[in-house]
């Protein structure tokens, strides 16, 4: 089933967050998801291995730039979703992740440093599909936004993006407490107690309409092909 993964060439652009979140939000739905924990700080895995669990998802964290394209293939046929959650920069990982997603997401915070490091994603994208021969779809989202106020360094990476013709969502994913606190406490957000965790109930919404358009574009594509764009290891 369809393989969404997260990009940005910069790190700290949200891209883990961005994508527990998702998978959280489609594991409540009663779907399987697998998550790929390319990152090397390993957030996922260390969220993975606290006491309270998500039922349904299960991370993976044993990867290799040679063997991640048939782990993902594998994946994606015993779950009803795969997300790769990925390191904030250029290589073999991440464009042998990227050939083999059907969606792929790329966070972005109001910054031009953060936009600079989705354009190259994106740019890599438009390589990616020449060799695959196939559109790779994607969107941006805009993270730790300001919940009351769209900052002036937010405008100015909104406009950057629509001169360019990116997908945004609709829903940018707002700066919460609640999205931290996950981290710490595991599971989701209907595990996080509203009494020692302020905005849980404004966080549920948020990542719901989040999760909600995302999973309208992610649809796999039938009869693709799967390449090992680079076999070399790193
Ligand atoms: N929506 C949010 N609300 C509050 N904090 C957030 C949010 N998104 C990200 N953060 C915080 O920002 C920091 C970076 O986020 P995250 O780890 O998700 O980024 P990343 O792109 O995966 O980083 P890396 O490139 O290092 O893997 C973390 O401390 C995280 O808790
Ligand atoms: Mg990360």
């Amino acid at each position: 089933m369809p393989v969404i993964s997260f990009a940005n060439a910069k790190g700290g652009a949200g891209k883990t967050t961005a994508a527990l979140l998702l998978a959280t939000e489609v594991a409540a739905r009663g779907k399987r998801v697998t998550i790929f924990d390319a990152d090397p700080q390993k957030w996922i895995s260390k969220w993975y291995d606290l006491p309270n669990q998500c039922d349904g998802i299960s991370v993976i964290s044993e990867i290799s730039p040679a063997s991640i394209t048939e782990q993902i293939t594998y994946a994606a046929e015993e779950s009803d979703y795969v997300i790769v959650d990925l390191e904030g920069t250029e290589n073999l990982v991440v464009a042998n992740a990227l050939s083999v997603s059907d969606l792929v997401v790329v966070p972005i915070q109001g910054s031009s440093m953060d936009a600079r490091g989705g354009a190259k994603i994106l740019s890599l994208i438009k390589k990616l599909e020449k060799i695959v021969r196939h559109d790779i779809k994607h969107c941006v989202v805009l993270t730790r936004s300001n919940a009351a106020v769209t900052t002036r360094a937010m405008k100015a990476v909104q406009d950057f993006l629509s001169a360019q013709n990116i997908d945004v969502l609709m829903t940018p994913i707002v700066e919460r407490a609640a999205f931290r606190d996950l981290f710490e406490f595991g599971g989701g957000l209907d595990d996080l107690n509203p009494k020692v965790v302020s905005g849980v109930a404004k966080a549920k919404e948020n990542a719901s309409l989040y999760a909600a358009e995302l999973l309208e574009r992610a649809i796999r594509i039938p009869k693709k092909r799967w390449y090992n764009v680079f076999k070399r290891a790193s």
